[in-house]
């Protein structure tokens, strides 16, 4: 497929000797809304991790931002416009919110996302913006995380299982942020395990089992999609 932001075909990935992704294909275009669930174990931040040259890539082909990565790294992803918001957040303890908010630029590309334009779409960013980032609660953290990515001024946003752990009037509002976000022309892969905040953000969705895609389609608003996407991660 031409035009992707991110697409991988046919990729087997592993750490180590242990071998995790098995022939997995997926792709995301400009400004699209995509999910990738499945329950615990199956692989999904082995995915990003493969992105990232974490886990290592042995056959297929990761292609980010039109490029072929034939050994990805770290910092490529971000230079291609792909970012991560990583499982756990992992907000930067010894740094303010506003420190953690630059870092982000740090390895990303030029572009609309400053510190001022992130505090407007994130007022309480501004302020606590000289306090320490992981003095934050749960929710504000995830605000931080997703600030950070879009300092980097991405063409794409692949978010690691956002609102684990976190209270449901919390998973409304970031439900909110990431629409907002994307109608601002940010893709967004959003790995998750609460299927109703899938049905609020994704237009399509990949499902996964045992280090493959074992089905993908379209996210209706309706019960019945719910039901469906909920099957793929309930033990
Ligand atoms: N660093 C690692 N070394 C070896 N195995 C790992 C490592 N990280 C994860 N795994 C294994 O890879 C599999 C997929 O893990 P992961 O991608 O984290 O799943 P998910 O994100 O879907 O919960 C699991 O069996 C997990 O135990
Ligand atoms: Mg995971």
């Amino acid at each position: 497929m031409t035009g992707a932001l991110l697409e991988l075909e046919q990729v087997d990935a592993f750490y180590g000797s242990a071998h995790i992704l098995h022939a997995l294909s997926l792709s995301v275009r400009a400004g699209e809304r995509v999910a990738l669930v499945g329950r615990n174990g199956v692989g999904k931040t082995t995915v990003v991790n493969t992105i990232l040259g974490i886990a290592s890539l042995r056959a297929g082909t990761v292609r980010v931002g039109g490029r072929t990565l034939a050994r990805p790294r770290t910092y490529q992803a971000a230079q291609h416009g792909v970012v991560v918001v990583p499982q756990g957040r992992r907000i930067v303890a010894n740094l303010t919110v506003e420190e953690n908010l630059l870092l982000g630029a740090a390895t990303g590309r030029k572009g609309p996302w400053t510190v001022p334009a992130v505090y407007q779409l994130f007022p309480i960013l501004r302020e606590r913006a000289h306090t320490p980032g992981t003095a934050l609660s749960g929710g504000q953290q995830q605000m931080l995380a997703v600030g950070r990515a879009l300092m980097a001024n991405p063409a794409l946003i692949l978010l690691d299982e956002p609102t684990e752990g976190l209270a449901p009037v919390i998973v409304d509002q970031l439900a909110d942020i990431f629409n907002r976000v994307a109608q601002q022309g940010t893709a967004l892969l959003l790995i998750e395990q609460n299927m109703s905040l899938v049905v609020r953000v994704a237009q399509r969705y990949y499902a996964m089992a045992k280090g493959t895609v074992i089905a993908h389609g379209p996210v209706l608003n309706s019960r019945q999609s719910l039901l469906d996407l909920e099957a793929h991660v309930t033990v």
